[in-house]
């Protein structure tokens, strides 16, 4: 079944029932400011890092799911009810939820009173608004009570949810007129609030949770409500909320609009105060900065041309890259949808989701260098600065922490290093970055390591430390020694973990120093040739000719060592024995050695890539995707580690582990096999799963990572959505690799690997500073080849368009043949 639809011109998703098989999710805010906001108004907002400077509190795995919002609760004629269907799970005449680029809207109505709220962070400003409008369809007068709710987080997300015998002491609030500030801890150490303001004088206002709900009632059955009345409480301690009591007579036919703003602010140590205050501050905060921002979004002709901004960023974002295509499911996932999830996981990582609590994890080195790939296009100078912050974690020799701090953008230590292909992923997205911009002179920029500015040195001398560290950690078989763990984070071959909750990935109770990934050689074949290249092309030919002898060597280690008769071998263990081999009894081939070696092109020459991938449809494909490996391991290994950990079909064990899927399709193409590429991009493709909610239960605009495996008894359902990977690999394996239109050094080349059925697309690529109309014929209905190409009118040598950097719009027109 489907809980909405696409509305593509409008870039939006209408969700069009309440009752979702999850809360389908939205992303608000483009940069600093963000918010989660879901399909009945759940979810919560914070300023950078959803942990430390967290607004408003959100309870996860809460029953019932989904509880902590920007509420409005709405009463009239007695009868009370929330316009977002959650948290009273009201009754509603109508109900429609549009998520779109940056924003969502929610409109409603109940006995002829009708409920609009469109939310969104406005560019540049550090705020979430929320313009209401109230509607009177009906032909007799109504007297609304409408009451804001909003439940403030004391910051510190982790600290908040924990330490209640300090923090039930510590709520403060200031209330002036229909402005509610959320003051906690705002003393010495912290100079930063929150303000939540509506642009109307208020009836009353509330910000005591207990005072406005009961202290036995929920969300769902707010007293102050039911009763009609706020009780104007002051916070002191506890719950500290934001409530204002609105009322509204509206005629027969009249709407009145209202604008809410909350907005986070920040004071300069010495103006903390309010200065006005005889006799000193007495804890009066400054509200300068808190005057500015609602002055500018004061009335809702601001909030529209805020919206208008947001909406005008957008289109020219999504204009850099745009998809014309029979197939509507792939051309609007390629031309918006996956793109705005790439955006989305650029700035989130994998901090905060429905399924991230956004307490943990802070940006991981190899997940943020992956989304690098398929963000690049969109802003090139926010994925440059990416680059250097990522690459200041790296150690001098070339290891990295495996996460850091997006606040203080420093390496975690709890986590530390370790991960041996961490500094792999480094080359692949510097490679990325150069492609797409052109622009060497990154490689000058003197980046600290370990985050020491006495350790700086320019990013190029970075990748060649990432590169050496490969050369020089190989095993018994010359293959790369995995560490803590390759990409795959539950392979943890050194850890020999026998203590309920020890972590797999930082623990090792057994360093062999044997170990060793295929996986990581995979890599190693497929980004080395991009550092060899940055070598020559910036003049530093005796380096680019040792990292093609390395690379030689290592591809010579996989055929000599990681072929194991029909497939390539995963791994070995920490005794030496076979991962990902016939040999073995659960595991015998994986995914992800397969599709990269294949990706990197190792065995193209000697029918070996083609059996490889092969096996991968024969063993691991189904209906939903290709699961991670077979046979799912049915018991703890302990020399495996947490794949073995997982029941079997979810994750990492034999899960449709989406991440790695579009590397078997980016093989596919490799090979030129159009028709199989395109199968295994549309399993996973959550557009075409949308009648299929029901089982799929995510939001069929984004993708997950995971979707259960046939082992599983839900096959075929799928989790955590929105921060995976998947979103970048497949934006590359759709743009570059299917559809072909592929950034390289020297240009854009045009390469499709696509359907025989498919006729033909075209694709709009802004590039170096002008844009490219491609427009493919496949009439001669081919998987691979391209027969022709013209620019504007005139024949095109080989495969490579010009760089034009003109700022102007040339015409391509490509024909496809053998
Ligand atoms: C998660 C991690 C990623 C890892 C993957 C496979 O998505 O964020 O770093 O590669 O799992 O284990
Ligand atoms: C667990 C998850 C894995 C994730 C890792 C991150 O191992 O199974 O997917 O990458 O945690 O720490």
């Amino acid at each position: 079944m489907q809980y909405g639809f696409f509305d593509d011109n409008a870039r939006e998703y209408v969700i069009t029932r309440p009752d979702t098989p999850y809360p389908w999710i939205n992303y608000l805010g483009s940069e600093d400011f963000y918010g989660l906001f879901s399909n009945t108004s759940g979810g919560y907002c914070f300023y950078r890092d959803a942990r430390m400077l967290r607004l408003t509190r959100y309870r996860y795995n809460n029953v019932p799911t989904d509880a902590g919002g920007r509420y409005f609760y709405l009463r009239e004629g007695g009868d009370a009810w929330t316009p977002s269907w959650m948290p009273m799970k009201s009754a509603l005449d109508r109900y429609e939820c549009r998520h779109g680029m940056g924003y969502s809207r929610i409109s409603s109505a109940r006995n002829g009173l009708a409920f609009s709220q469109v939310s969104f962070v406005p560019l540049r400003d550090t705020c979430e608004i929320h313009k209401i409008t109230l509607a009177n369809e009906s032909n007799v007068e109504k007297y609304a009570d409408m009451f804001s709710f909003i439940e403030f987080c004391l910051w510190n997300a982790n600290d908040d949810m924990t330490n209640f015998q300090r923090n039930f002491s510590i709520g403060e609030v200031e209330i002036d007129g229909s402005r509610i500030y959320h003051k906690t801890e705002y003393r010495e150490r912290r100079n930063h609030y929150a303000v939540w303001a509506v642009n109307v004088p208020i009836e009353g206002f509330d910000t005591d949770r207990q005072s406005f709900l009961g202290l036995y009632n929920g969300f769902d059955h707010p007293q102050a409500v039911f009763d009609g009345e706020a009780r104007n409480s002051v916070a002191s301690g506890w719950a500290p909320i934001g409530s204002h009591h609105i009322k509204a007579h509206l005629a027969p036919g009249e709407a009145k609009t209202f604008v809410f703003v909350l907005g986070y602010c920040e004071n300069p140590e010495d103006q903390k105060w309010e200065r006005s205050v005889p006799g000193g501050n007495h804890g009066v905060i400054n509200k300068k900065p808190a005057n500015e921002l609602l002055a500018k979004y004061g009335t809702s002709d601001a909030a529209d041309k805020a919206f208008a901004e947001l909406k005008e960023y957008w289109r020219n974002l999504l204009g850099r890259f745009t998809v014309d295509a029979e197939d509507k499911k792939m051309a609007r996932m390629a031309g918006v949808w996956n793109q705005y999830q790439c955006m989305v996981t650029f700035n989130m990582s994998r901090s905060a989701s429905y399924f991230e609590s956004g307490i943990g994890r802070g940006m991981g080195f190899r997940d943020s260098n992956q989304d690098l790939l398929g963000f690049v296009h969109l802003v090139p100078e926010r994925a440059r600065a990416r680059i250097l912050d990522i690459a200041a974690t790296q150690f001098p020799d070339g290891s990295a922490y495996h996460q850091y701090q997006p606040l203080t953008k420093r390496g975690n230590n709890e986590i530390g290093s370790g991960f041996n292909d961490d500094p792999l992923w480094l080359i692949c997205g510097v490679a990325a970055y150069i492609k797409e911009t052109g622009d060497y002179g990154i490689l000058n920029e003197k980046v600290p390591f370990d985050n020491n500015e006495a350790l700086a040195d320019t990013l190029f001398i970075h990748l060649k430390r990432s590169f050496d560290y490969t050369v020089t950690h190989t095993g018994p078989h010359g293959l790369p020694l995995i560490g803590r763990a390759d990409w795959n984070d539950c392979l943890n071959l050194n850890c020999f973990s026998k203590t309920p909750g020890e972590s797999f990935q930082t623990t090792a109770n057994f360093e062999s120093g044997v170990a060793e990934s295929v996986l990581i050689a995979a890599i190693f074949a497929f980004t080395g040739p991009d550092y060899a290249e940055i070598c020559r092309r910036t003049g530093r030919d005796n380096e680019a000719m040792y990292a093609e002898k390395a690379i030689v060597a290592m591809i010579e280690a996989v055929n000599n060592h990681g072929w194991d008769g029909d497939w390539f071998l995963r791994a070995y263990d920490a005794h030496g024995k076979k991962i990902g081999s016939r040999e073995c009894d659960d595991g015998k081939i994986f995914i992800e050695s397969n599709g990269f070696a294949v990706m990197a092109g190792i065995g193209l020459n000697d029918g070996r890539a083609q059996k490889a991938l092969d096996s991968v449809k024969d063993q691991l494909d189904t209906k939903y995707g290709i699961v991670l490996l077979q046979p799912a391991y049915k018991d703890y290994h302990i020399e495996l580690g947490e794949v073995s950990s997982y029941p079997p079909g979810y994750k990492e064990n034999a899960g449709i582990f989406c991440h790695n899927n579009p590397w078997v399709t980016i093989g596919e193409t490799v090979l030129g096999r159009g028709n199989r590429a395109f199968e295994t991009y549309a399993k996973i493709c959550p557009a075409y799963r949308e009648d299929d909610s029901d089982l799929r239960r995510m939001e069929p605009y984004v993708y997950a990572q995971m979707v259960a495996g046939k082992d599983a008894v839900n096959h075929g359902e799928a989790k955590n959505s929105w921060l995976t990977g998947t979103a970048a690999w497949t934006f590359v394996s759709i743009s570059q690799y299917i559809l072909g239109v592929r950034p390289v050094f020297e240009g854009l080349m045009i390469d499709p690997c696509i359907p025989s059925s498919m006729k033909g697309f075209t694709v709009t690529r802004h590039f170096r500073n002008a844009d490219y109309q491609i427009t493919v014929d496949n009439s001669a209905g081919v998987e691979k080849g391209v027969k022709h190409i013209t620019v504007d009118g005139n024949p095109n040598k080989g495969t490579v368009l010009p760089v034009f950097g003109d700022h102007r719009l040339h015409n391509i027109v490509v024909t496809m043949g053998k």
